[in-house]
């Protein structure tokens, strides 16, 4: 049948933070609500491919590929993967697996696809158990694979639907959990609907702090409790921006909360700075831009030295004209992706 061999293919697309994750409880349950939006260009695409074993085994029974190539550097986060959600999903160890993956922006571009990449994995793997097991709605398929992919990798939760996407309880915001990443529920104000992503790529070389690494330091920040009420704060002063369009407070909020993840960096023990010369360089001219011009550009960070330049799409061409001639020579070898809110992963 055909739960016993076949495949799955599911794109996931990446997502940029808006209210910031930084600083998590056991079983990557966050210590604060985030919201972010779901990306449309950068992207990971996942084939599972499975065969039921004749002997279930005792353990995990899976190759990789990315990009075409074999890669065993991979094999032990996935395995951490299908450990955490095999309690979940408990027909793993039934089947022989191959993951085959590939990222649709470049590999060392600094560009985390933990999140797109357990994202659509997660999204594999449910695929394979509503095979087994049959229908499932719409809402639980989703539910649970951002529930899996959460065990994956914290953000990854708010990869699986359109956006913006809400992870975490917040008592302002109706469905909202700390288990998965629901579609924000509110009034959503059509700016929102296809803003723009341009990310500067200021620095392509691997991450020199993890993210783990980074939430963990959360655990005896010193601001760490006044950091979470903040979080909360801001997302619940989003929920009115959200509706109706205040592009002066949504760049007020959403800046402040990128250098607010870098100032907890900043500010722990050990600390540590991800920004680089040329990330300060480049908000510069955005704030410089913005002062002369009046336009809604603005910036956001994750956890690293690259730029999320932000904006709507009404004013395209002048701020892409501006980051060209202005912002792209603190780019690594002039590289920039073009990115914009998009709806979510989609099966192949
Ligand atoms: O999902 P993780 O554990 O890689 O953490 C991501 C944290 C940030 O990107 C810095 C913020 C966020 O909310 O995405």
């Amino acid at each position: 049948s055909s739960a016993d061999a076949g495949s799955f293919t599911w794109q996931a697309p990446s997502n940029i933070a808006l209210v910031k994750y930084w600083g998590k409880k056991e079983n990557q349950i966050p210590a604060n609500p985030s919201v972010s939006f779901t990306l449309n260009n950068c992207k990971t695409i996942t084939t599972l491919e499975y065969k039921r074993k004749d002997k279930v085994s005792d353990d995990f029974d899976f190759e990789v590929f990315f990009e075409g190539e074999k890669k065993d550097d991979f094999k032990p986060k996935i395995k951490t993967f299908f450990k955490r959600i095999e309690q979940y999903c408990p027909f793993l160890k039934e089947y022989q697996f191959i993951v085959r993956s590939e990222n649709t922006f470049p590999h060392s571009s600094g560009i985390a696809s933990s999140a797109s990449g357990m994202s659509a994995l997660a999204l594999c793997v449910m695929s394979l158990e509503k095979e087994i097991s049959g229908e499932v709605s719409e809402d639980q398929f989703n539910k649970k694979a951002s529930f899996l992919a959460r065990l994956g990798s914290g953000s990854a939760c708010r990869s699986v639907t359109g956006s913006p996407v809400v992870w975490g309880a917040h008592p302002k915001i109706e469905g909202s959990s700390d288990l998965f990443g629901t579609e924000y529920p509110g009034k959503l104000h059509k700016v929102f609907e296809d803003y723009q992503d341009t990310i500067l790529l200021v620095d392509k070389g691997e991450k020199k702090v993890s993210s783990t690494l980074g939430h963990n330091l959360m655990h005896d920040h010193p601001f760490a409790e006044a950091r979470f009420t903040q979080a909360n704060a801001n997302l619940e002063k989003l929920i009115p921006v959200f509706e109706s369009g205040d592009l002066e407070k949504f760049i007020e909020i959403t800046e402040s909360e990128a250098l607010s993840l870098h100032a907890m960096m900043m500010s722990s023990t050990p600390y540590f700075i991800l920004m680089k010369p040329n990330t300060l360089e480049i908000i510069n001219k955005i704030w410089e831009f913005r002062e002369k011009t009046g336009l809604p550009v603005s910036f956001t960070l994750d956890a690293g030295a690259n730029v999320h330049v932000l904006y709507p799409e009404r004013d395209k061409s002048a701020i892409l004209d501006f980051i060209k001639n202005e912002l792209v020579v603190y780019c690594q070898n002039g590289h920039y992706i073009c990115d914009l809110v998009g709806k979510g992963a989609k099966k192949l």
